[in-house]
């Protein structure tokens, strides 16, 4: 496995992997690895001859009072990880050499619409430093194929249309969320969380899959009679629930009825832990 810090050597060691490699997939990730990133890592592989996955905490994704400096990085055990994996390529670039300028003073990519709905609206730059970095990197390394997970749903989307958009020449595909056994979506963040917010946070999902079976069985609404309560009963076990909506998958618009394909999201806080999860749920009636 190739380990490339410097963005100008990236280019030889592409062209040498490119000479035995038809297709190449690509798992852009923050770094700090767990079962989720390597199952998109293992989907990667299955879709392409090499993989390429890159390890950078994008400094323009984080608001000034947001985790930048404490999010957590493990580097060798993350290449331990890549190499068993089978990766053939790690990238992992400094700030310097995707801002140079710094990333306040950098060009952003915005995706209206999908953009500033749920997260976007709690964390007003989020998307765009998520979408400017991520464009950067398929510019650097120039993907058949990448690989996103859905516990992201709404970056997903955004990365998606991000490349309709710019008729970006790369196929973006979506894997699973990964659960604990408990149900609780896999996350860097979840280390955060002390051991009572430990035992309390499968409410999450408990709480999607309720709501996702009882908005499937009455169609025609009005959604808010079982969310507010469900929100209410999360709040009551001590979570700060920044959304729990249902949206229209294609638009990200709230919806009052379940006659297209939908999903119901949240964001709820654990103390000083932002948690996020979602279950999509296929029109009905
Ligand atoms: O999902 C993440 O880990 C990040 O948002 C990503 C896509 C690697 C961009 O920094």
């Amino acid at each position: 496995m190739i380990v490339v810090s410097d963005t100008a050597a990236l280019e030889t060691h592409l062209t040498t992997l490119r000479d035995h490699a038809r297709r190449v997939a690509f798992v852009p990730t923050m770094g700090n690895l767990h079962d989720g990133h390597l199952a998109l890592v293992n989907q990667a592989r299955a879709a392409a001859d090499a993989v390429v996955v890159s390890i950078f905490v994008n400094p323009m994704q984080f608001a000034e009072n947001e985790d930048l400096d404490t999010y957590p990085r493990t580097l060798d055990d993350d290449l331990n990880a890549l190499r068993e994996a089978g990766v053939d390529l790690v990238l992992t670039p400094s700030a310097d050499d995707i801002y140079p300028d710094g990333s306040a003073a950098h060009t952003a990519i915005h995706v209206p619409g999908l953009g500033d709905a749920l997260c976007g609206k709690d964390r007003p730059r989020h998307f765009d430093g998520v979408c400017t970095v991520v464009y950067k990197l398929f510019q650097l390394v120039g993907p058949d194929i990448a690989v996103f997970g859905e516990k992201d749903l709404q970056q997903l989307l955004i990365i998606k249309k991000m490349v309709g958009d710019l008729g970006l020449p790369i196929d973006i595909q979506s894997g699973p969320t990964q659960r604990a056994e408990d149900g609780l979506a896999l996350s860097s963040r979840n280390q955060y969380l002390s051991a009572s917010e430990r035992a309390v946070a499968p409410l999450l999902r408990q709480t999607l899959q309720s709501c996702g079976a009882a908005l499937t069985a009455t169609p025609d609404g009005p959604p808010t009679s079982i969310i507010d309560p469900a929100r209410e009963a999360l709040e009551r076990a001590g979570f700060t629930v920044d959304y729990l909506e249902l949206r229209e998958l294609a638009t990200l618009q709230l919806v009052d009825r379940m006659d297209q394909d939908c999903a119901l999201f949240v964001a709820a806080r654990l103390g000083e832990t932002r948690l996020i999860d979602n279950i999509q749920l296929a029109a009905s009636g």
